[in-house]
């Protein structure tokens, strides 16, 4: 089966198809997520939060990102996989990037990678996309900026804040980045600018009108607890029915319910017999007990439906 391409992502966006984007982190995840049709995933550096325990993207490193990269494109037969360049991966010049993304594609075999920052990017998309690498832009609320942006606040809400990220959506669109990225921006700025450019936008946080939207794994199925942010929507509370079945087990096995007899293997009686006079005198006939185990192995491969019997 054959990965969903980024002139894949474009024909969608042209045709009016919202695109539903979903983080993943490692195989099963990415199994389930691909097996739900979801058509890109993203290994998003969010990883530092709420896989790692950090309280910002900023500690995740490119090895972190290949590591969990890699168990996503395991799990993900059909998904566009797009891994995210973490913090200090790009921003020193585009000679930096471009070796730290060949390293996530060839060493993750990802579809693309995504990076921050519109203006202040765009050499660097350029460079990559000249190279061979398809870039996601992303703007608005970059999480690897939020020392400077002060917090985790909605981006672009000044007149002057908004006229800049309209151009920071050109540039990125100029040097070639295949889709953007809208987080934490106000709805109608988030339609301004997916009316204006003609890649894909994808909105955490940008309301209704992007060509489609993205969510973190942890926020969609209550797994995260330590901040739920305001644009996302639990769709279910795993994260009650993991504890729920992690209490039932703790009690099955404090009060001996678990395992029965069915959870548990047997081995036969006069094998067990044998074991068990072997044990109490060491001086018992090694030879008798050999001719016995094989008499017992001569008489499993005879039984109907073993292996080479009829
Ligand atoms: O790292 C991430 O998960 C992201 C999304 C929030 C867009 O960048």
């Amino acid at each position: 089966m054959s990965r969903v391409t980024v002139t894949q992502l474009q024909q969608m966006r042209d045709r009016g198809e919202r695109i539903a984007m979903l983080t993943a982190y490692d195989y099963p995840t990415a199994k389930l997520a691909d097996g739900a049709g979801i058509p890109i995933l993203l290994v998003g550096d969010t990883l530092g939060m709420v896989v790692l325990g950090y309280n910002s993207t900023v500690p995740v490193t490119v090895d972190d990102m290949i590591h969990h990269g890699r168990t996503v494109v395991r799990g993900a037969q059909r998904a566009h996989v797009v891994v995210d360049m973490p913090f200090g991966s790009y921003q020193s010049g585009w000679q930096d990037a471009l070796r730290n993304a060949v390293r996530i594609m060839q060493e993750t075999g990802c579809s693309s990678v995504k990076l921050e920052g519109g203006q202040r990017s765009a050499e660097t998309v350029a460079r990559l996309v000249e190279a061979g690498v398809p870039v996601m832009g992303h703007i608005g609320l970059t999480p690897q900026s939020v020392n400077v942006l002060g917090g985790f606040k909605v981006q672009g809400k000044t007149p002057r804040e908004a006229v800049h990220l309209i151009e920071d959506a050109k540039a990125l669109e100029a040097a070639g980045a295949y889709a953007i990225v809208l987080e934490t921006v106000p709805t109608a700025l988030a339609h301004m600018i997916t009316q204006r450019v003609k890649v894909p936008t994808i909105g955490i946080g940008a309301g209704p009108f992007c060509s489609g939207q993205v969510q973190v794994w942890h926020d969609l199925l209550g797994l995260y607890d330590a901040f739920t942010p305001k644009h996302a929507r639990r769709f279910a509370e795993v994260g009650a029915v993991i504890r729920g079945a992690v209490e039932a087990y703790r009690a099955e096995v404090e009060s001996g319910v678990f395992p029965t007899k069915k959870e548990s293997f047997y081995m036969d009686d006069r094998a067990l017999e044998l074991i068990k006079r072997m044990t109490a005198s060491p001086a018992e006939d090694m030879s008798q007990a050999e001719r016995v185990l094989a008499e017992l192995a001569e008489e499993a491969a005879s039984r109907p439906g073993a292996p080479g019997t009829a």
